[in-house]
């Protein structure tokens, strides 16, 4: 049995899909949610739907029942996740399952990037614990850059996409591409002590605005600023100070190297090239209403 945890969000969503295509039946999936009343798409699929909230460990044990895998994914609960995940870890430890795939971000190790910090203290944990492991180190998705947050309208009416990524290497790929990889890991033997770095071909804010101009015929250039500016420009646009904070950080980090990878990961484990950024970028555009 494998098991996704908070499998009401977009990637986990996306595993689960990709677990299908791969021959897995439905009945060894098993979608671990938050709401189960949100998840009727997914009962509709066949997979099993168990109820399992971080925050509520009694749902935990159930859910990890029979499972030989989970995929841990942390919700988007920034200030909860690290000991939400623990609670989890502990439950899929008691349920004997035998091995937890953790949804983390690239660079771990080395990343100083604000919201890698409750991946790096929930891969600590998981390799202290010693269930067997392997972490899926997911690079930034293309599809959040191109606008899924929002944004991208009003840069398109201004002409400028605003940043603080400078000219920093991001190793971006589509949540598609990551998630059909999380399912080849999941359906591999052999993977307990592996750590994946998993980006795709890398571009900079630069880029994905010529991408966003060439596709949508409207001018549209990049435009660095300071990440305090970058911070004060958010909350006037109505984004919260600690999640402006957080969104400005995280494009900083560019310019660290944080979303820079050079591991061909990714593609070894598609068996192909990662999903180009304009391809991505036209997919987001159209779902946005913007192409
Ligand atoms: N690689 C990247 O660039 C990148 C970018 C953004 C996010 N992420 C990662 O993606 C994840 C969340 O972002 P997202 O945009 O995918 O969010 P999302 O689509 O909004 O999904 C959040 C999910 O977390 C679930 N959840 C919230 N609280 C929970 C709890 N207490 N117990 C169990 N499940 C809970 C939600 O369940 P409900 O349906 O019940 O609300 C929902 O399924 C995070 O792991 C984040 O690190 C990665």
């Amino acid at each position: 049995m494998i098991t996704i945890t908070a499998a009401t969000g977009r990637y986990r969503r996306l595993v689960v899909e990709a677990l299908l295509r791969r021959g897995i039946p439905t009945n060894e999936i098993v979608a671990a949610v938050r709401s189960p009343e949100k998840a009727a798409n997914l009962a509709a699929t066949g997979v099993q739907v168990r109820e399992a909230d971080y925050d509520r460990p009694e749902t935990l044990a159930s859910a990890f029942a029979d499972s030989d895998k989970v995929l841990l994914v942390p919700s988007a609960d920034f200030g909860q996740r690290y000991p939400q995940m623990v609670r989890a870890i502990e439950a899929a430890i008691d349920a004997g399952v035998g091995l937890i795939a953790y949804a983390s971000f690239v660079n771990t190790d080395t990343s100083t990037i604000r919201l890698g910090e409750a991946h790096k203290q929930t891969e600590a944990f998981i390799r202290k614990s010693g269930v067997p492991y392997v972490m899926l180190r997911n690079g930034a998705y293309i599809e959040v850059y191109a606008g899924d947050l929002g944004g991208m309208d009003y840069a398109l009416i201004s002409g400028t996409l605003i940043g603080s990524a400078g000219t920093g290497k991001i190793s971006g790929a589509s949540r598609e591409d990551l998630a059909e990889a999380a399912a080849v890991v999941l359906t591999s033997t052999d993977q307990a002590g592996k750590v994946y770095e998993l980006g795709g071909t890398a571009w900079t804010k630069a880029d994905l605005a010529a991408a966003v101009s060439q596709l949508t015929g409207k001018p549209l250039v990049y435009q660095d600023m300071p990440v305090e500016a970058y911070t004060q420009v958010l909350v006037a646009g109505g984004i919260p100070q600690f999640m402006a904070e957080i969104i400005a950080d995280a494009g900083f980090s560019a310019t660290r190297g944080d979303c820079y990878t050079e591991s061909t990961d990714l593609p070894c484990l598609l068996g192909r090239p990662s999903t180009p950024l304009i391809d991505v970028v036209a997919t987001t555009l159209k779902r946005n209403g913007l192409l």
